[in-house]
């Protein structure tokens, strides 16, 4: 699968990273410890965390991913967050973060939708589906804002880091294609 490098929607721009998006991804969302309290990576500490995620960004477009976009504003290209897809076989799995100056103008979903719309209309792919924890409240809402469905709990299913050692249990949410 090769994703296109930039998608629009009405108000955001998803582009490839560039490694000097560091600074704004540090300074945005990676540093913060309620915006990454549900996530699998511990708060950045300097913007050399950033570079590194970044390294993996690259080698993730080199290779079969993952593909991560980071996610501006198309009035002032303000960066804001970022999303990232995990193609398997015909599944795509989605993840995603945004800063928390820009939580609840509906943003996060306006994102998920474009991104499940491109993914759904690849031939390849059946399948698109998200995890988030079943504390996330925030997240659940907008994966259902978006059109998916809860699918079920996946009990144990992965480690958030910041929240407890132990691996936490999931709400699992999938939009599949309608067959013919
Ligand atoms: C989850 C996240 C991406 C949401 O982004 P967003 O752009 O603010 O989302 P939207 O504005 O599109 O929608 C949020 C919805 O959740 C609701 N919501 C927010 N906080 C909530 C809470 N504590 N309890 C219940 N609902 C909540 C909002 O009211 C809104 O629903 P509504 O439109 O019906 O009112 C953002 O909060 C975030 O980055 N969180 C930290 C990272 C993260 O958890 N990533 C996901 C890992 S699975």
């Amino acid at each position: 699968m090769k994703p296109p490098a930039t998608i629009e929607t009405v108000r955001l721009r998803l582009r490839s990273p560039v490694i000097e998006d560091a600074q704004g991804i540090f300074t945005t969302y990676a540093q913060d410890a309620e915006v990454t309290r549900y996530v699998s990576f511990r708060p950045h500490r300097s913007p050399d965390d950033a570079r590194e995620f970044l390294r993996r960004c690259a080698a993730g477009w080199a290779g079969d991913g993952p593909f991560t976009w980071m996610i501006t504003q198309r009035a002032d290209d303000r960066l804001v967050g970022a999303i990232d897809i995990r193609p398997q076989d015909s599944r795509v799995e989605l993840g995603y973060i945004l800063g928390r100056t820009y939580w609840g103008r509906g943003f996060m979903t306006e994102v998920v939708r474009a991104v499940s719309d491109w993914a759904l209309a690849q031939p390849d792919v059946h399948r698109v589906w998200a995890v988030c924890d079943v504390d996330n409240r925030a997240s659940a809402r907008v994966l259902e804002k978006a059109g998916m469905e809860r699918e079920g709990r996946l009990r144990r299913w992965t480690s958030h880091p910041n929240v407890s050692a132990l691996p936490r249990d999931c709400w699992c949410y999938a939009r599949v294609k309608e067959t013919a």
